[in-house]
């Protein structure tokens, strides 16, 4: 999707409701405070230089911009909700080819685990990935980046490990580099090469984990591919002491660890992001009480996947408890070709209310400020505040809460993305 190239700035007026989601600190929201959306009826914004210079009600801005009203591209929003850009902060968005046969099989009987031990699921992705050109995974890479802007995500994390060697790790994150430079959506690198034990190394485990710190952290810290390292840390994947290992040896190198924890089974994974003192920890579908309240003591925020939930036809995780209980949640899609093979964040707002019982307040910050915070966007993304990346939708209904109400449907009318409209 090429950027409109729109050098004026933009006025957007008459917002039935604008939802700044503002903030008056740094960290992400917890408890009560997610439930604040710093709403502003009949809202308006000046966007300029890629920034929003000015957030406040119609007729503040008329006093403070009529004079140059001309100057402006100037939007009407009455009638329509007007967000931040939505933040995925967990996504595998660069593979190659898909795996629509084990979505049968699943249907089937087989269960997620079966399928990757027998050498598909994330093997099988990782053959597809290895054999793909660069080329190949940017062209395939770009029209989901261009499915999230259309559904008004504006910034997504990504994730390597469907290469688990050098090489195609390197690959992948090359390609989110390159996407980075020419795509409008911004992308926030991880590397996640403990995705999975490959095949060539079972029986071999440790041996798997030691390559993987000594050959390949260091080259992804050279070159300065990632922000953040990220394991699977399961039953039958890596163990919660590999997983340490490799998130300590991370840090080394200034990666900020991140865990999928607890998906499948409850094996400790909650406890030991707040441990390591991960930025988050995915998934907890199975996460103990005491990993949740490990948690919220250390300010892990918890990246949950209601839509990996439902595709794997599994219990959702405790979101309503975890907010509750002052876990700092944040949502995302975990595009991926296996567990979640979706683009739709509005999808995903939508089953936190379903799945987990948050509320549509709740699920909108979960999906904006704290899912910026998730990847460490917190001071460009996440809210409609003077100074930030101006990264803004308007939705044609008139309130947050139809946001979360209608479900399976795009509400998404325009998105600008560094003041730019894209959509
Ligand atoms: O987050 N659980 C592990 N990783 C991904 C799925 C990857 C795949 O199946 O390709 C997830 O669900
Ligand atoms: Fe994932």
């Amino acid at each position: 999707m090429e950027a409109d190239r729109v050098e004026k700035p933009v006025w957007i007026k008459h917002a039935s409701q604008l939802a700044t989601l503002s903030q008056d600190g740094k960290g992400p929201r917890v408890k009560e405070k997610m439930s604040e959306l710093g709403i502003i009826e009949d809202g308006s914004m000046w966007l300029e230089e890629g920034v929003i210079k000015a957030v406040g009600t119609t007729a503040e801005l008329e006093k403070k911009y009529g004079e140059r009203e001309k100057e402006a591209d100037i939007v009407n929003a009455s009638g329509c909700l007007v967000t931040p850009g939505l933040v995925d902060p967990h996504t595998h968005v660069v593979y190659g080819g898909s795996r629509e046969r084990e979505f049968e099989m699943r249907l089937e009987g087989a269960t997620y685990m079966e399928i990757m031990n027998a050498g598909g699921g994330i093997h099988a992705t990782a053959r597809m990935t290895r054999e793909a050109t660069e080329e190949e995974l940017i062209e395939q890479t770009t029209w989901r980046l261009d499915s999230f802007l259309a559904h008004g995500i504006t910034t997504v994390e990504g994730k390597s490990g469907y290469g688990m060697n050098l090489e195609t790790e390197l690959k992948q994150l090359r390609v989110m580099e390159k996407l980075q430079q020419t795509h409008p959506i911004d992308i926030v690198p991880t590397f996640m090469g403990a995705h999975a034990v490959p095949q060539e190394y079972k029986g071999r485990e440790d041996e798997f984990v030691d390559r993987l710190i000594n050959e390949m952290l260091p080259v992804v810290a050279e070159e300065k591919l990632a922000e953040f390292n990220d394991v699977f840390c399961e039953k039958g994947v890596f163990t919660p002491d590999q997983s340490e290992r490799i998130l300590e040896a991370g840090k080394k190198y200034g990666l900020i660890p991140k865990i999928h924890a607890d998906e499948i089974e409850s094996y400790g994974g909650a406890e030991l992001a707040a441990k390591v003192g991960a930025i988050s920890a995915e998934h907890l579908l199975k996460a103990s009480d005491e990993g949740i309240r490990a948690m919220a003591e250390s300010g892990v925020i918890a990246c949950l996947l209601p839509a990996t939930a439902l595709y794997l036809r599994e219990q959702a995780a405790a979101g309503r408890k975890m907010v509750d209980a002052g876990v700092p949640v944040a949502i995302s899609t975990d595009c991926n070709p296996g567990s979640s093979p979706t683009t739709s964040m509005p999808l995903v707002m939508n089953l936190a209310c379903i799945l987990m019982r948050m509320t549509p307040a709740e699920a909108l910050t979960a999906a904006t400020y704290n899912a910026a915070c998730a990847i460490n966007r917190q001071d460009k993304a996440g809210s409609l505040e003077e100074g930030k990346q101006a990264d803004v939708v308007m939705w044609d209904i008139e309130n947050y809460q139809k946001l979360q109400y209608f479900f399976g449907v795009n509400h998404v009318k325009s998105v600008w993305k560094k003041g730019i409209r894209v959509v």
